[in-house]
């Protein structure tokens, strides 16, 4: 058997969380023969009910988890951490736009990337779930100067997977059908889910749907998802985040299939001429535990006005936390 890695995660008692702990130590996500131990952070309000969470996670007898902390003090909780899900945060509500939240939650991803920064491994991996992840993550990382920038990455799977699904209904097809599909730029309603290079049994995407589908239904759809889950369940996605956060840091440990590739936010490297050290979602292969923006992909107009839209936005969100970047 391996030697145990450590996991912390914030917002342990959380909605995500509910789902996105069982399928840690079950083994989903770093594999089944990994051993983990967890280590849960929350405020102190919510300390009785991940007690709660906890006695669940033990009772599951999960033969993987080898060991459990509970903590309100971040500096505990990512003592040594191998790998941080950063899901603690106010989620947004009907009618509201993830940067709505920025606020409110820019402040605690400024003081755990200080806390990263002081105790967790220095080979960390850290993602960014907490909205508006992007710019939590670059906060996070600005804050961590002694961690690798390239550890700090936000979550695009869930968006990536939406349109993953809605082009193989659309198709009639099954996701796993469906490959190389790209979401780029915020995880908000300014995202582009672009099927410019995406394939469905081999075929071309874009010669499966008419382009009035595309532009008019499936971009729209993949965009307001969130929105349309919160008004439709009163609260916002959760068993479908956190499988998505599993499918995020499962690839990027353990590698993308040949041929195909994952979105991911992460900094960018000047990349498509997207501004260097932006938190962008970009295309990206992983093997040995790093990721790699695909290169050389052909951006038409279309795409390139869509590209920069989201990125615009983005830097607006960093200007308007200037003051928590270092
Ligand atoms: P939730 O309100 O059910 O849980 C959040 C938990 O975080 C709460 O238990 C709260 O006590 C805890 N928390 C708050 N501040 C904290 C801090 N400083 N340290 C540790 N814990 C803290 O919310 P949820 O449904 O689990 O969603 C969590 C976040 O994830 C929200 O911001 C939501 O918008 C976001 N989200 C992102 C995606 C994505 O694709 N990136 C998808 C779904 C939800
Ligand atoms: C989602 O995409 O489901 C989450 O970011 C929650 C939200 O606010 O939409």
């Amino acid at each position: 058997m391996k030697t145990p890695v450590r996991v912390a995660v914030t917002g342990a008692a959380g909605q995500i969380a509910y789902s996105l702990l069982f399928r840690i130590a079950a083994g989903d996500m770093l594999g089944r023969d990994q051993p983990v131990i967890l280590q849960l952070l929350e405020i102190p309000p919510a300390m009785d009910a991940l007690k709660g969470v906890a006695m669940e996670l033990e009772d599951c007898a999960f033969p993987l988890l080898a060991g459990m902390t509970l903590s309100d003090k971040a500096e505990e909780a990512f003592r040594d951490a191998d790998f941080a899900l950063l899901v603690g945060a106010r989620p947004r509500g009907p009618g509201m736009e993830r940067k709505d939240l920025l606020e409110a939650n820019a402040q605690i991803f400024s003081t755990q990337g200080k806390a990263l920064n002081d105790v967790a491994s220095r080979g960390i991996k850290v993602l960014v779930v907490g909205n508006p992840a992007n710019t939590n993550a670059l906060i996070a990382s600005r804050n961590a100067p002694d961690l690798d920038a390239r550890a700090f990455t936000s979550m695009t799977r869930l968006d990536h997977n939406r349109a993953i699904a809605q082009l193989a209904a659309k198709t009639g097809a099954e996701t796993t059908d469906v490959q190389r599909m790209i979401v780029w730029g915020n995880h908000s309603a300014t995202q582009y889910p672009d099927i410019s290079q995406a394939t469905v049994k081999g075929k071309a995407a874009p010669d499966l749907v008419p382009r009035d589908w595309y532009e008019k239904e499936f971009i729209p759809t993949v965009q307001q998802r969130g929105a349309a889950i919160i008004k439709a369940r009163g609260a916002s996605s959760a068993a479908s985040a956190a499988s998505s956060a599993i499918d995020h840091v499962r690839d990027w440990v353990m590698g993308t299939p040949d041929g195909d590739w994952v979105s991911m936010g992460i900094p960018s490297d000047g990349s498509y001429g997207i501004e260097e050290g932006l938190m962008y979602s970009f295309p990206v292969t992983c093997r040995n535990g790093e990721y790699s923006i695909v290169q050389d992909l052909s951006v038409d107009e279309f795409s390139r006005s869509m590209m920069q839209a989201t990125e615009t936005e983005l830097r607006e969100e960093r200007d308007g936390v200037a003051h928590l970047l270092p």
